[in-house]
This record gives structure tokens, C-alpha cells and sequence, in this order.
């Protein structure tokens, strides 16, 4: 492949043909935009079929891991499906991503419900659905408590539906990785878990509680972490926890979780971490403080997001306007923007973007400075603060790692419709998510009749 952006920030399938375009999956860029329309999201099933390899690679000298996907980086049913086929476990955080992923048929058994304010009526979705449907397995999701509410909640749910949940406690640990304010949660005024303080109590709770069972304890320390110090120093902190439960009621607790928030490459200066080498490092660290503590290796689950689907996405966009201003700033505008990807306004998230139907764009002789914006009526909707392209009216800009947090926080904002989500794989492409359509926009609007109907208006 010709050198354009830095390869660690492309799906692993990109390749650039002799007339300097982009193709992914084996699928032609233009040939996307012109099926599917722009903007498109586009996401690469081998991308995330290597990065699950690597991870599994990581995990394979551990004897007892299930390695999950948290389903709040993206999901839909076809993305349940293909974390089912790869064989990981699935973290859902609502009922509406459990109920995508028992709709694409993903075993209860496997998912687990995290949240910090979860409602009675999820409480109750979530443990019912393994014995409900026959089909399944029969068993239901773990589920991870908050706070002490949760604690009383589910008992109270399991003891009406006459059965026993399985729980891990989320404590917050007080470790703090270096990534964005909005994006650290293991620091100690995290909104999400239970503080070491308050974590012996909330045990005895449960395990005075006759409808939960404690299997283990969970962690997640903040996401786009680029070093694995912190992932060790926290299975440290847990294998203590362990061995004080252990003395404290003569069990072992066997499951222990220490989170996602492995980071991956955004833009050319980013380094992350080597999935297998992280995944190894905690496994390693799991194997020598449970071994140095005389406790039995629990059942091992990380449950990275990002890692997985990141890279794998691509946002395809036409670009429109160029306006060059008087002062010095060029601004490039797309047909999306903060709609589709939030990240830069919300967290000041960086990006790499590029020409696809001319690849080499940024170093020719006629690129120019811009600063690519979306169509919204923010200022703060900005997707590439400045980068250097040859650019022209009618080209497709295409903006690498959206695979994450993209599509899952995206929003109707300025009633725009989302993009479609297409599976590129093998010179194959399918939609996995459909373009929303004008009449989508209203089909949840009402009207009242004191201002639908003459009478009314009286
Ligand atoms: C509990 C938990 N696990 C896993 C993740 C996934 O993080 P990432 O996508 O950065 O790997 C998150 C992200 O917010 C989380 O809150």
C-alpha cells in the first residue's frame, strides 16, 4: 500500500488501488457511496475479527477467561451476532442494548448488565430473560452492582421471581489513568461503583441477601488507557480484596473482571498498547498476586470496547462547501458532522481524515490547510481541527477510527437523519443498519388535539 496515514489507524483490509483510491473489505470506496449514499459508516468485519484473535492470544495461557465486548462502543443485532460468533461475552448497559442482543439470539448466560442507575423494570428484563425464552440457555445475565440500591433492588426482584442472581460488586478503586476528565471512572470521585470504604458493608449486604449470589468483583478504570501499569496496579488492589473475602467468610469469589478502556490509534502520535501484550500482562498479573495470595485463579473477563470496533470503522462523507476565509482559516464542510460523531465536541476527540478518491492528497503540492467541519449549527462541530489535503467540492472524505462511540452516541440533532451502517468483508458489503428516513424523523411525533383541531383551539 502506498504510505498515507499512519497503518495503525486504518481497518486492516484498506488498501489503495493505481488511480490513488481507497477500498476496505475489498469493496471500492466510490462504489460504497454510490449503493449506500453518504454519509455512510462503514465497518470492517476482519478489523475486528483480528482484534479479538489478538486479544485471545493474550488470554490463551490463562486456563479460565471469557474476554466480552462492551456493547456501548457499537452495537446492533449484526454486531451481537458477530461477538457471539467470536466468541466473546457481551456487556450491555440497558435494556435496549440487551434486548438488541437477545434479538440477534446471543446467549443470556454470557452478557453482562452494568449500569449506575439501573431501573426496577431493567432490573427485572434482565433477570428474567434467561429463563423465560427456552431456547436460551436458561440461565440469565450477571449482573453488576453499583451502589447499595442496586443491591436491594435485584434481592428484592430475585427473591419475588423465586431464584438467585449472580452479581460482581463494581468497586472504584482510586487509580487514575491519563485520558480525558469525561472518560476516567476509577478515580476516586467516580459517579460509577462503590468505594473501597463502603465495599466491605456492601458485601455483608449481599451476602445477607437470599436472592443474590456473589461470584466476584469488577472494575473499569477510564478508557483510551495507553499503558497497562495501571490494569496491573489495579489486579493488585483485587487479588487484596479476594484474599480478605476469603479469610472473612472461608470462600472464594470466582470471577474477576478489571474492565475495558484498552486505547487504540486516532491519530499519527498515538501509541497504544499491543492488544496481546495487554491482554497477557493482566493475565500474568492475575496468575502471580492470586498465586502469591494462596487463592485459586478465578474466571478471568476484560471487556474492552474501542479496541474492538474502533479502528474497524470508517465515516465516509461528501465534501460540500470550501470557505476560505479573509483571516486564514479554510474551512472544509461535510454532509455530517457532530451528529454522527459527537466525539470532538463532547471530549475534544481527535481524528485523521484523507481523500478516498486521492489518497496521497496530503502531500501534494496543491494541498491546503483546513479545519473539516459538519453541517450542524454548532461552532464546536469540528471533526479535524486542522489537517493538510488537496481538497475539491464532490470528494469523499473519509475519517478513520469512527468505529466506536460514533454510531452508538450519535444523535438526530437539527432533525438530519443518521447514516446507514454497511459490513464490508471479502469484496462483500451488507447493510447492518439502515438509513433513517424523513418519515422515521416524525414517526414518533403527536400532535395534541388542542392544536390539532379547531375545537381544541376554542
Ligand atoms: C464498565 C465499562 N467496561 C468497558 C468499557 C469499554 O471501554 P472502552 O471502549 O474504552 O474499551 C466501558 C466504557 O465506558 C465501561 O464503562
Amino acid at each position: 500500500m502506498k504510505k498515507t496515514v499512519n497503518q495503525n489507524i486504518m481497518p486492516v483490509s484498506a488498501k489503495i488501488d493505481s488511480d490513488d483510491r481507497l477500498s476496505i473489505g475489498g469493496v471500492a470506496i466510490d462504489t460504497l457511496v454510490q449503493e449506500f449514499g453518504s454519509p455512510l459508516w462503514v465497518i470492517c468485519q476482519e478489523t475486528i475479527e483480528q482484534a479479538a484473535h489478538s486479544l485471545k492470544a493474550g488470554l490463551a495461557h490463562y486456563p479460565r477467561s471469557l474476554p466480552c465486548y462492551a456493547g456501548k462502543a457499537f452495537l446492533c443485532t449484526a454486531m451481537a451476532k458477530l461477538v457471539q460468533e467470536i466468541g466473546f461475552g457481551l456487556d450491555v448497559v440497558s435494556d435496549g442494548e440487551l434486548y438488541t442482543a437477545l434479538t440477534a439470539g446471543f446467549d443470556p448466560s454470557k452478557i453482562f448488565f452494568h449500569g449506575n442507575n439501573k431501573s426496577a423494570s431493567e432490573l427485572r428484563y434482565a433477570i428474567e430473560c434467561g429463563a423465560k425464552d427456552k431456547g436460551r440457555s436458561g440461565s440469565s445475565p450477571r449482573i453488576i452492582i453499583d451502589n447499595f440500591q442496586d443491591i436491594l433492588r435485584i434481592d428484592e426482584i430475585a427473591q419475588q421471581l423465586d431464584t438467585t442472581v449472580q452479581v460482581l460488586v463494581r468497586i472504584i478503586p482510586g487509580i487514575e489513568i491519563d485520558t480525558h476528565e469525561y472518560i476516567k471512572t476509577g478515580h476516586d470521585a467516580s459517579k460509577f461503583g462503590i468505594p473501597l470504604e463502603q465495599i466491605d458493608d456492601a458485601i455483608q449486604m449481599i451476602e445477607d441477601a437470599p436472592g443474590l449470589a456473589l461470584i466476584g468483583l469488577h472494575a473499569h478504570i477510564g478508557s483510551q488507557a495507553m499503558d497497562t501499569q495501571a490494569y496491573v496496579d489495579l489486579v493488585a488492589l483485587m487479588a487484596d480484596l479476594y484474599r480478605q473475602y476469603k479469610e472473612k467468610y472461608g470462600k472464594q469469589m470466582d470471577h474477576l473482571d478489571v474492565g475495558g478502556g484498552v486505547g487504540i490509534a486516532y491519530i499519527d502520535s498515538d501509541q497504544p498498547i499491543n492488544l496481546t501484550d495487554w491482554a497477557k500482562s493482566i493475565a500474568d498479573a492475575v496468575i502471580e498476586t492470586f498465586n502469591n495470595n494462596q487463592l485459586a485463579l478465578p474466571e478471568l473477563s476484560i471487556e474492552p470496547g474501542r479496541a474492538i470496533i474502533g479502528t474497524a470503522g470508517i465515516t465516509l462523507y461528501e465534501i460540500g462547501n470550501l470557505k476560505r476565509l479573509p483571516q486564514g482559516t479554510n474551512y472544509l464542510s461535510v454532509d455530517g458532522g457532530m451528529a454522527d460523531n459527537p466525539r470532538p465536541i463532547t471530549y475534544a476527540a481527535q481524528y485523521t481524515c484523507d481523500i478516498a478518491n486521492r489518497m496521497s492528497s496530503r502531500h501534494s503540492s496543491k494541498a491546503e490547510k483546513w479545519t473539516v467541519v459538519g453541517r450542524y449549527c454548532e461552532s464546536g462541530d469540528i471533526i479535524v481541527q486542522e489537517t493538510s489535503l488537496e481538497a475539491y467540492q464532490g470528494d469523499t472524505l473519509c475519517v478513520f477510527c469512527t468505529g466506536a462511540y460514533n454510531y452508538s452516541m450519535s444523535s438526530n440533532y437539527n432533525r438530519t437523519t443518521k447514516p446507514a451502517c454497511v459490513l464490508v468483508k471479502d469484496g462483500r458489503a451488507a447493510v447492518i443498519i439502515q438509513r433513517e428516513s424523513l418519515q422515521d424523523l416524525v414517526a414518533h411525533d403527536r400532535i395534541p388535539s388542542w392544536i390539532a383541531t379547531e375545537a381544541g383551539k376554542k
